[in-house]
């Protein structure tokens, strides 16, 4: 009897946004098409991938803390590879190898489609940095080790050209790259074929997107992907205020499929700090596109992002960043403390804000949305909704979804339950600030 060969396996940990998301899987779509499997067990690995996010100091202490973890391994194992992928190894590039012996490659992320030839490169001997932004990239779509069967994230726009004075982002995704609506249009359809209700559309930017050497814009866009036979659920991710035209919000309104959920960060509500932050808009800006989406889409939830701290935020600008939460009843919102990050201008703007008082402000501001949300959720109760089955519930014979405005739905099952990706009415009985409680709609 002969005995089957062990199969390799790869480990991968993944930190930051949904771009990074999806170059995890593009990265793991071409470890599987090599064979390689996945394992969640880092010391039984054959190649470990960090897919890192460098948005805030913390997050970039993370890969470096995993890594001291997983080098020990090397050990045991000395044919194990290790890279340092995502946004730090596009930072850092020939630093890290230095930094850190055991380690194989660096991989930034517009180099994501490069893995398999590094890994051969490395088994050859180099150790290699794959960074930088490269005028024509390969994008084997067909190639992605999709996660789940229901929502599938198509990249429509690379990089980005802003320069909020906070952001390390568009020094670690590099400039803007538009894909053209042809092959946008083609992923989605395969997508679609392949049994997936919900797409997301993916870019730091996302409404800024243009077809290349071409006319049409992001509204022309959400037109076209609305329109593909299929598509249950379509949203997209993250729209920059200032590039919301009256056209985008009309699509919004005109189809029914676009999800009733936007996220829209706003940064701040106050117009002095917006401006220190480079945002281009003013709070009253803001104002006016979030009445204008929801006249057009009276069931839209919306979310968005807030720095507390920035430099030379005052007791008074913080007052009416509450004041605009109060006023605009976001569905959620995402909270961060300023962290100063390299390359980027804010640092130079002075007015540094002592960590308590930013600390206490991202209290405040999470302790009064946290009673918005619950608020906001309660009203909901005896509403149904189209759930979309996305997964199990923590408590045996429960299962969890989400409502097409993006809220997390826990309702009780008999049996085998619905299977994943199925749609099912669900009536609310009770909203919590983070979730709503249901039940299958009778009849
Ligand atoms: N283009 C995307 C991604 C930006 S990063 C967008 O507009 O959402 C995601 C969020 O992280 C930002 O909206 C911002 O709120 C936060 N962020 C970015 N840089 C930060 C920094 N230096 N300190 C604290 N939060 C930051
Ligand atoms: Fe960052 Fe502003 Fe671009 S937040 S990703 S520089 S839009």
């Amino acid at each position: 009897m002969s005995h089957a060969a062990t199969p390799r396996r790869y480990f991968l940990e993944t930190w930051g946004c949904q771009m990074n998301e999806l170059d995890s899987q593009r990265m793991a779509g071409q470890l599987m098409q090599l064979g390689i499997l996945p394992t969640k067990r880092p010391e039984e690995a054959d190649v470990i991938l960090l897919n890192s996010c460098s948005v805030r100091e913390k997050a970039e202490q993370k890969v470096y803390s995993s890594l001291g973890r997983y080098r020990r391994f090397k050990q045991d194992r000395p044919s194990m590879l290790i890279g340092l992928c995502g946004c730090v190894a596009q930072q850092e590039g020939e630093r890290a190898l230095r930094r850190v012996a055991e380690l194989d490659f660096v991989l930034g992320p517009a180099r994501v489609g490069e893995l398999t030839e590094l890994i051969a490169r490395r088994r050859q001997g180099e150790r290699l940095v794959a960074t930088g932004f490269p005028a024509q990239t390969d994008y084997a779509f067909d190639n992605i080790s999709r996660d789940g069967i229901y929502k599938g994230m198509v990249t429509i726009i690379e990089g980005c050209n802003k320069r909020c004075t906070f952001c390390i982002v568009p020094q670690t995704r590099g400039p803007e790259r538009c894909r053209s609506l042809a092959e946008i249009l083609a992923e989605v359809r395969h997508l679609v074929a392949f049994g997936f209700l919900e797409i997301e559309l993916l870019g730091q930017t996302v409404n800024h997107w243009r077809e290349p050497d071409g006319e049409r814009d992001f509204a022309d866009l959400l037109d076209a992907v609305a329109r593909v036979p299929g598509v249950e659920r379509l949203r997209f991710v993250t729209s920059y205020p200032r590039d919301f035209t009256p056209r985008m919000v009309e699509m919004v309104g005109r189809h029914p499929n676009i999800c009733p959920y936007l996220h829209l960060p706003v940064q701040s509500g106050s117009d002095s700090v917006l401006r220190r932050m480079a945002r281009g808009y003013t709070v009253d800006d803001y104002r006016r596109l979030a009445a204008a989406l929801r006249d057009a889409r009276p069931d839209l939830a919306l979310s968005t992002d807030i720095i507390v701290g920035f430099p030379g935020e005052t007791e008074d600008d913080f007052q009416e960043t509450m004041e605009l939460l109060r006023e605009l009843q976001f569905s959620s919102v995402f909270a961060f403390k300023y962290s100063p990050r390299p390359g980027t201008a804010a640092p130079r703007l002075g007015g540094d804000v002592a960590l308590e008082v930013a600390d206490r402000r991202l209290q405040k501001l999470l302790g009064e949305q946290q009673e918005i949300q619950r608020r906001l959720n309660r009203e909901l109760e005896g509403e149904v909704f189209d759930v979309l089955v996305t997964g199990w519930g923590r408590q045996p014979a429960t299962q969890s979804g989400r409502t097409p405005c993006h809220r997390i739905v826990h309702f009780p099952v008999e049996g085998a339950g619905t299977t994943l990706g199925q749609v099912l009415p669900i009536v609310i009985e009770r909203g919590n600030p983070n979730s709503l409680m249901g039940r299958p709609a009778p009849g």
